[in-house]
């Protein structure tokens, strides 16, 4: 029978039970429904709206149900639709008539909401501590390879030299900002719904700041029908999480580049990558491919919970209950594509002279031409131009840049020097671009030493 059966002649329809239970997976909410319960219990008793001896047994209950839960013995019903009326009927159960006190003042509707923000607020917590253990493990193979160069790309093409350890604090920063997503986000996630009721609040004398303080929010939500109808909070939690996926997924592009027989850049551990079936000479990079793939769900995930969102009237609609099982795989999808990005960087072991020999091409090094005749006092625009035509010589003569005389290299660029000779080396051009942001090896030193500090 439900809890709320009293005006109902017959039971629900198995269709309709089967078509709108969620405890198959709302579930995982129990230890934050247990947790919320429990402090609305104290509160109603504090505030002498039920008898103190009723709270303190309701209490005891729930802690009783957190084991049983915690043990397996608990046994979820479907006609019990959700992890709330399980909790709930499983109370009425174990300590009697003070059990039917426990909803007083409180609906489903603040109380699904509460829970979903204690549950984001975990969640949270646990992605800054994911993706602070991927940072660690990108910032150990920057410092470890810190005088590695290898070919910068645009468009995929050779662009200009860069340090490898600075490609890889270019995901620190992104993941830096992730994180920052999340822990900003916390701010408006904690803020407590339990009071709004169903809708307009409550006729009790409920002390909502005395539940939010208990609780660890930093505040009361001010209107009792946002609190009920929004899960802007979510939708927030989904859109960091769409970004972050999108941050790993280019983050396993790279790697599955690199790992190409054609680049060759890096060797990844055998139990990281895996072979094929058929072919017996492969080992491919799968996890990363996995890493890549994963994040076309996280992204649907985002978009779906906007939809339902988007024509609902206030305040609650079921419709929000699709809210919770998109959330959940958006989270635990990328929590383990974080772990399990972060272990196999571990085994991602550069090949220096792959590297070495791309960043080589004295191709990469157009640019320094350039930036070296604007130092003599020629505008940039004639410059690049200058550049573009002796570049353009050195095709039609079927030869590197480097192998260019300095009369070949004057009848495009008329000031040239000797020393415009000395400009194709990479280590040069890395050394050369010292300022703030960039790839020369004392920036990088800097940025390692910084980062090295924030996640201490
Ligand atoms: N299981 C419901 C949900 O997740 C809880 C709230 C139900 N409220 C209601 N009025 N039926 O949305």
């Amino acid at each position: 029978m439900a809890l709320w059966s009293g005006r109902f002649s017959r039971g629900t329809d198995n269709l309709v039970q089967a078509f709108s239970e969620s405890i198959s997976y709302d579930h995982r909410l129990y230890p934050y429904d247990i947790q919320g319960s429990i402090a609305h219990a104290r509160m109603l008793g504090r505030q002498g709206i039920i008898p103190q001896q009723d709270a303190d047994s309701i209490i005891a209950g729930l802690e009783q149900i957190r084991a049983e839960i915690e043990s397996g013995a608990f046994v979820f019903k479907t006609e019990l639709e959700d992890i709330h009326m399980n909790i709930e009927a499983r109370l009425i159960d174990l300590i009697g008539p003070a059990g039917a006190r426990l909803h007083t003042g409180r609906s489903r509707n603040d109380q699904i909401a509460t829970d979903e923000r204690l549950f984001l607020r975990a969640e949270c917590a646990q992605l800054d501590v994911l993706l602070i253990a991927l940072q660690k493990a990108l910032l150990q193979l920057a410092e470890e390879h810190q005088e590695l160069i290898m070919p910068g790309f645009t468009h995929l093409q050779h662009a200009q030299p860069v340090l490898f350890a600075h490609h890889l604090l270019a995901y620190l920063e992104m993941f830096g900002r992730d994180r920052e997503r999340f822990t900003d986000a916390l701010h408006r996630i904690n803020r407590l719904p339990l009071g709004a009721g169903a809708i307009a609040g409550s006729t009790l004398p409920l002390d909502r700041e005395g539940v939010a303080r208990e609780l660890g929010f930093e505040s009361v939500l001010q209107n009792s029908m946002d609190a009920v109808a929004d899960r802007d909070v979510l939708l927030e939690t989904l859109s960091g999480l769409a970004i972050t996926a999108m941050h790993l997924s280019r983050l396993a592009e790279d790697i599955v580049i690199w790992f190409s027989q054609e680049f060759a850049f890096i060797e990844l551990g055998d139990a990281f990558t895996t072979g094929s079936s058929l072919m017996p000479q492969k080992k491919n990079p799968d996890v990363a491919e996995l890493a890549r793939g994963k994040t076309g769900r996280v992204y649907g995930h985002l978009l779906a919970l906007l939809t339902t969102m988007k024509g609902l009237p206030l305040t609650y609609n079921r419709d929000l209950q699709e809210d919770k099982e998109g959330l959940f795989d958006a989270l635990d999808t990328v929590k383990m594509t974080l772990e399990t990005i972060t272990a196999m960087l571990a085994t991602l072991r550069p090949v220096p002279e792959k590297m070495q020999a791309a960043a080589s091409d004295p191709a990469l090094m157009a640019t320094d031409l350039a930036e070296w005749l604007v130092r003599q006092g020629v505008p940039f625009r004639d410059a690049h131009h200058q550049v573009g035509r002796f570049v353009a010589g050195c095709l039609q003569r079927q030869q590197s840049l480097a192998d260019a005389s300095l009369e070949q290299m004057q009848e495009s660029i008329p000031l040239a020097t000797a020393e415009c000779l000395q400009l194709f080396d990479c280590r040069r051009s890395v050394n050369a671009r010292d300022l703030t942001g960039g790839t020369a090896p004392a920036q990088v030193r800097r940025q390692i030493e910084r980062w090295k500090t924030l996640l201490a």
